[in-house]
C-alpha cells in the first residue's frame, strides 16, 4: 500500500496497472440505472478537500485533477501561482507549506520547478501528496494517462515501437512514462531529439537494467521510415528549464525541429501522435485534424478519466 504518488519508479509490475486501468475503466462507465439515478462514485470523496498546490503553470493537470475531485463529489481548495501568491513569496520552506496544508486537506497535488520537490513534500509526513511535476524530474500522472491513452487504442502495451521525441533532457512527461514502458514485454523504444537534448544517463541506465530496446535517433524523418513507430510522442522544448544563453542559441537551432505534413505522411497507417501539451512550433496545427492525432481529443478525455480513477481508488480502498 502506497501513500503518495511521487515517481514511475513505485510500480513494480504492469497488473499494478491493469488494475488502476480496470478501476478507471469501471468509475468512468456510463451509469444508467432508473432506481438510483445517481451513480455511487459520486460520492466517494464526500467531506474530502483536495488542495492543488502549482508552484508551476498548468492547465490540464490542475483543471483536470480538480474536475475528477469534483465528479467524485469532494471538495477543492487551490493556488494556482503559489510561487507568487502562498507564502513562497515571503521565504517559507516547502516542508512549512505541507505542514499545514496537510491540517486543510487530505490530498495534496503539488507541482514545483525542483527535482525532487514532491519527495521532500512526502517525507514532512503530512496528507499524500500526488507529484504533478518536479522540476525536470517526473509527472507520473501525466505518463499513467498517456499509457491508458495507448491502450485504449491499441488494446495492448506488450511489442509496441514508442517513438519519444523532442527534448528528452528536460520532459519530465517522457522520464516517467519510460518507468512505466520497461514493465511490459518486447518494448522498442525510440529516442529522437537533437543530440543537445538526449536522454539523461539515469534513464538511459534504466532502459539497459530493464533490457528494454531502444536506439537513438537525430532526425525525426529518419527515425520514421526505418524506425515505424505505433506511437510518436512528441514534447516541446521546456525553454523554462534553461540558462538565459542556452535558451537564446538552442531556441533557434529547435525552430527546424518540427513535425508536420511531411512526417504525418511518413509515419504508419495505424500510428498515433500525442503530446502532453502546451505544444509550440514543434507539431504543426495542420496534423491537429489527422486521424492519429489524439493530443487534443482521446489523450485529454483519458487524463481527466485516470485522475478520476486515481483518487477514487486513494479514497475508495485507500491506495494509491
Ligand atoms: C507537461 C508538463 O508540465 O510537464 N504538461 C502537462 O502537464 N500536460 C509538458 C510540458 O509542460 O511541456
Amino acid at each position: 500500500m502506497k501513500k503518495h504518488l511521487i515517481s514511475c519508479k513505485q510500480y513494480d509490475n504492469h497488473e499494478q496497472l491493469e488494475t488502476l486501468f480496470g478501476l478507471t475503466a469501471k468509475v468512468n462507465k456510463p451509469y444508467y440505472r432508473e432506481d438510483y439515478p445517481v451513480s455511487p462514485c459520486a460520492y466517494v470523496a464526500e467531506n474530502k478537500i483536495m488542495a492543488t498546490l502549482f508552484y508551476e503553470p498548468s492547465t490540464r493537470t490542475r483543471f483536470s485533477f480538480e474536475a475528477a475531485m469534483h465528479k467524485l463529489g469532494g471538495n477543492v481548495i487551490s493556488s494556482d501561482s503559489a510561487g507568487q501568491f502562498s507564502s513562497h513569496a515571503k521565504g517559507e520552506s516547502l516542508e512549512d507549506t505541507i505542514k499545514v496544508v496537510s491540517q486543510y486537506a487530505d490530498v495534496i497535488v503539488l507541482r514545483h520547478p525542483e527535482k525532487g520537490a514532491a519527495q521532500r513534500a512526502a517525507s514532512v509526513n503530512g496528507s499524500t501528496i500526488i507529484n504533478a511535476g518536479d522540476g525536470d524530474g517526473e509527472h507520473p500522472t501525466q505518463a499513467l494517462l498517456d499509457l491508458y491513452t495507448i491502450k485504449k487504442r491499441f488494446n495492448k502495451i506488450d511489442g509496441l515501437r514508442v517513438a519519444l521525441v523532442g527534448d528528452l533532457t528536460h520532459s519530465r512527461t517522457i522520464h516517467s512514462l519510460i518507468y512505466l514502458l520497461t514493465l511490459y514485454k518486447d518494448m522498442n523504444v525510440l529516442l529522437c531529439s537533437p543530440k543537445e537534448f538526449s536522454l539523461p544517463e539515469e534513464h538511459i541506465a534504466h532502459l539497459l537494467e530493464k533490457r528494454v530496446k531502444f536506439a537513438p535517433w537525430n532526425d525525426v524523418k529518419t527515425m520514421l521510415r526505418e524506425g515505424k513507430p505505433d506511437v510518436i510522442y512528441l514534447t516541446r522544448l521546456q525553454k523554462e528549464r534553461l540558462d538565459p544563453l542556452k535558451k537564446i542559441i538552442t531556441e533557434h537551432q529547435w525552430m527546424g525541429w518540427s513535425f508536420g505534413q511531411e512526417e504525418l505522411e511518413l509515419a504508419k497507417e495505424d500510428a498515433i501522435i500525442m503530446h502532453p501539451l502546451p505544444r509550440l512550433q514543434e507539431l504543426s496545427t495542420c496534423v491537429d485534424k489527422d486521424k492519429k492525432a489524439v493530443y487534443l481529443t482521446e489523450q485529454i478525455k483519458c487524463g481527466l478519466e485516470v485522475r478520476t480513477g486515481l483518487l477514487y481508488s486513494l479514497f475508495y480502498n485507500n491506495t494509491i
